[in-house]
């Protein structure tokens, strides 16, 4: 894959400018400029490390991206006083250097340009949270549904993992990328904007498994098997916005949810118990009424007692949709904090949802789920946020042009 050159340096000086306050990192900015453009002297794609996602295109890396290894989610309130203007300067500068960034190259001010250069499929994918609009003077181009979502019944929320004006997901195959892509892009936004959640996520390690084949989460289940395949027509009838407002069609909308796993009770309960609960099995993720992970749940099987072999309140079964293009796309991640003072677990999912359209494709599910499904017993959602996902763009362009410009 190619390197792409970076914007003028005129434009970019300008911006860095303008954009920060402090008055050092002008310096920092100018005496990078003079360095002559890195290679990236570590890695060869033949490692994981060197591999790289095109940062460019019609939409943003890191949603149709197969799953990198670690995760953080982080979200920024704007500063009292960021309109329409100043957005548009956070933006353009922090499109500018996760473009770098995502293809090995250190951001201009990067104060340790080394730790750019092993990219590892990183992905930086922005979002824009329902206050936003308000703030910048756009209260008239938020997507009807993009607000926080109505409280449900099993949800114990905490203010310190819920909300958020613009997200930044970053995605990488290796940790020490994802906190150098971390530290940069909030450097970048200080001026415009304060960190309120960090929420870091892991999966499998590159490698330790073939690519693409289904991981296990945190309480051991095959988690992913019903998600639309990327690349598939049902993926971009069930993800890419089409309809609402111009400005994010091509972009989608996520909804992050930090769902406590209680591992203590799931570990005593019986693995025919924890199975029935899913719907599927533990050993291969096959319905409980299948042979195969890809086999479909037969949900009018019936055992000798004429009972539902799948229960109508298992987790599949009240997840369902009727059409294809009321599904959504998990990409969940796996948190593991220390442990409680008493030893017990603190884990989870970082569960991020992908869809069209939040009202009309996250919430039916989700209600359904919180009024009766059979994992409520081991699964608290604490945390809430939801974000719009703007479209990608083209070189020379910037994320959230069309809401923005
Ligand atoms: C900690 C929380 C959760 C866990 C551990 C979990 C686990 C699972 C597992 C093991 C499956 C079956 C395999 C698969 O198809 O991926 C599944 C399916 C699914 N889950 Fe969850 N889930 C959680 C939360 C949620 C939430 C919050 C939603 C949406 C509101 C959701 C929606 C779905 C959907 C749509 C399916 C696929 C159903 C199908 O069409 O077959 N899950 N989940």
């Amino acid at each position: 894959m190619t390197r792409r050159a970076r914007g003028p340096v005129s434009r970019r000086a300008l911006l860095t400018g303008g954009a920060l306050s402090v008055g050092g990192a002008i310096g920092v900015a100018a005496a990078s400029a003079s360095r002559p453009e890195q290679r990236v002297p570590e890695v060869s794609a033949a490692n994981f490390g060197g591999q790289m996602v095109p940062f460019y295109g019609a939409h943003q890396a890191g949603v149709e991206t197969p799953a990198q290894a670690h995760a953080a989610f982080v979200a920024l309130d704007l500063a009292a006083g960021v309109d329409r203007a100043a957005l548009r300067r956070m933006m353009l500068v922090l499109t500018d250097d996760a473009a770098r960034l995502t293809q090995g190259l250190a951001p201009l001010a990067d104060g340790q340009p080394e730790l750019a250069h092993v990219p590892a499929r990183l992905t930086v994918t922005f979002g824009f949270g329902p206050r936003l609009f308000d703030a910048a003077g756009l209260g008239d181009r938020r997507p009807a549904s993009l607000e926080q979502l109505p409280a449900f019944g099993i949800d114990r929320l905490q203010e310190r993992w819920s909300g958020g004006d613009v997200l930044l997901q970053l995605c990488a195959d290796d940790p020490l990328t994802v906190a150098h892509a971390q530290r940069m892009l909030v450097k970048d936004s200080r001026s415009f904007a304060t960190v309120r959640w960090v929420q870091r996520g892991f999966r499998r390690g590159r490698g330790m498994q073939d690519d693409g084949v289904t991981q296990r989460n945190v309480l051991g289940q095959i988690d992913g098997t019903g998600n639309p395949a990327p690349g598939s027509p049902m993926f971009g009838g069930a993800v890419w916005t089409d309809t609402g407002p111009a400005w994010l069609h091509g972009g989608t909308t996520v909804v992050i949810r930090r769902i406590r796993a209680e591992l203590e009770q799931w570990d005593a309960a019986d693995a025919v118990g924890k199975e029935f609960a899913v719907g599927r099995r533990l050993s291969d993720g096959a319905p409980i009424t299948g042979q195969r992970e890809s086999d479909k749940p037969d949900f009018n099987a019936k055992n000798e007692l004429g009972f539902s072999v799948i229960s109508e309140f298992s987790h599949v079964a009240r997840a369902q949709v009727g059409e294809d293009r009321l599904r959504i796309f998990r990409r969940p991640y796996n948190y593991d904090e220390p442990p409680g003072a008493d030893g017990t677990a603190d884990s989870g999912l970082v569960f991020a949802s992908f869809q069209r359209d939040i009202g009309e494709q996250f919430i039916p599910i989700q209600r359904k789920l919180a009024e009766a499904d059979l994992m409520n017993e081991w699964i608290t959602p604490i945390g809430s946020a939801v974000f719009a996902v703007p479209p990608g763009c083209e070189p020379g362009g910037w994320i959230g042009e069309g809401l923005l410009k």
